[in-house]
């Protein structure tokens, strides 16, 4: 009985996002189908998320579900794979007894054996196979996933160009389950995207753990720019490529050599993702983030002076240990000044092993949810702001495909990373195409393509 359909499913970062997509392809590689429809699948694999508690909980809620699904159908797969099993490790198993693997973060790559011998020993008829755990650390891990090559095209692609994180924020689990900071080489991360852009790709979003500290200790600075710099004029110069994000940069190292690159860099978006965390000094130093409000808030000036229409970004944690109502107050009087066009906002939670977890978590569910919810409000109306700033106005969207709902309504991006959604035609998918913004949402721009001037091929398109 052929068990090739495997359908994957992923809890939380881009990052995650990305090693699902690499775990796919190489299964079709193999010969699997991986599929979008978790019913008819004969593999299910959770590719997990432990930054907060709760994402952990949905996981191993999801995982205690399937495992009723197993029970009717023992030859039916379950696997954990990423940060929580990682995190958890074999006391999954405790709780989960029949989940088949679990499979930590270095570890990517080894799914599809894994996979084959589970399925090859369960076609064995024998018994129940021992559960499959393989968390081991493997040092040169960055370089063992190729994500998209040989894969279907992608228009908007991540590539990873580093691994781990050596930072010690108070709170994060994160070094926990990605392990040390380890940059894959330049030339293979130039090599990935060059193949990228030949099979249609127009725009990369390079992710690490903290970017802009990319290959510090492993290459060295040139003309005073920092291997991350170096990196993006390589980049940049990859034909076929119109547009480059990363993801997430540190304000350690967020120098003017990177600065320097939104003036020099027409292809990088006028969009950061810069986690501020905090606006108190004091809960920074707590939370072990070396740098000052106004040093965060500095960097930010200089980036608007070289790109003043810049959409900015940020993560926020309420309810740090310790985080008093006058600290939040700083956060909430910085968050509102800096005017963030975007933002993740999070209540914290404790994490095992970081530093952070003897202090407990004394900000009490009720202060957080108010603290959450102040911040919330001021970023729709900020975000409203900026949308409504943007009626009638035509800008450059990347189509990426169809919408979720709407006969011929398609789905694309701005270079502000802003949502678009217009009545449009398949064959612009992966094109830039202009359009006028005639309603938005806080969340979503809407609108109609302008056609006029457009190459002759798009013309001939009758909507
Ligand atoms: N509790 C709440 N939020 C957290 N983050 C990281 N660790 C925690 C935690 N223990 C948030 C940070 C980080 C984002 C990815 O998740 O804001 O930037
Ligand atoms: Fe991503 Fe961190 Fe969550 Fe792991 S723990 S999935 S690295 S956000």
């Amino acid at each position: 009985m052929p068990m090739n359909r495997v359908y994957i499913k992923t809890y939380g970062c881009q990052m995650n996002e990305r090693d699902s997509n690499a775990v796919a392809a190489m299964l079709r590689g193999k010969g699997y189908s991986v599929i979008d429809n978790e019913q008819d699948a004969d593999v299910i694999l959770l590719n997990t998320c432990s930054v907060r508690d709760q994402a952990e909980q949905k996981a191993i809620g999801k995982a205690g579900h399937l495992m009723k699904r197993k029970h009717k159908n023992p030859n039916f797969i379950v696997g954990v794979m990423g940060c929580m099993a990682q995190n958890r490790g074999e006391a999954l198993l405790d709780s989960l007894p029949d989940l088949d693997l679990v499979i930590g973060t270095q570890k990517f790559h080894r799914v599809p054996d894994h996979l084959s011998n589970m399925i090859d020993t369960m076609q064995g008829q024998g018994p129940r196979p021992e559960s499959i755990v393989d968390l081991a650390e493997e040092l040169d891990s960055q370089n063992t996933i190729k994500a998209h090559l040989n894969d279907k095209p992608q228009i908007t692609a991540f590539v990873s160009i580093m691994q781990g994180c050596n930072m010690k924020c108070a709170y994060c689990i994160v070094p926990k389950t990605r392990g040390v900071e380890r940059a894959r080489p330049m030339e293979a991360i130039v090599e990935e995207i060059e193949e990228l852009a030949t099979k249609g790709t127009r725009e990369i979003t390079l992710l690490g753990q903290i970017v802009n500290q990319y290959g510090i200790r492993e290459f060295p600075f040139v003309d005073k720019k920092s291997p991350f710099v170096q990196l993006l004029e390589k980049v940049h110069a990859i034909e076929g490529i119109e547009r480059i994000r990363f993801t997430s940069p540190h304000p350690i190292g967020f120098k003017d050599d990177l600065i320097k690159c939104y003036a020099s860099m027409p292809k990088l978006c006028e969009y950061l993702h810069f986690p501020m965390q905090s606006g108190s000094d004091r809960i920074l130093k707590a939370m072990r983030r070396p740098y000052s409000i106004e040093k965060f808030r500095s960097i930010i000036d200089k980036i608007r002076m070289v790109r003043p229409d810049m959409y900015i970004s940020t993560d926020i944690i309420v309810g740090f240990p310790g985080e008093t109502d006058e600290d939040f107050e700083l956060t909430r009087k910085h968050f509102e000044e800096i005017g963030f066009d975007m933002a993740y906002l999070f209540k914290y939670s404790v994490r095992p092993d970081t530093t952070a977890e003897p202090l407990g978590d004394p900000v009490t569910k009720a202060q957080k949810e108010h603290r959450n919810q102040v911040l919330l409000e001021i970023l729709a109306k900020n975000s409203l702001k900026r949308n409504e700033s943007l009626v009638d106005k035509i800008e450059n969207v990347l189509f990426e495909g169809p919408a979720k709902k709407g006969e011929d309504m398609f789905v694309g991006r701005t270079r502000g990373n802003r949502v678009v959604i217009v009545k449009a035609n398949q064959r612009l998918v992966g094109q830039l195409v202009p359009v006028r913004f005639s309603r938005v949402t806080a969340n979503t721009l809407y609108g109609d393509l302008v056609l006029e001037g457009v190459e002759s091929e798009m013309e001939a398109i009758t909507l």
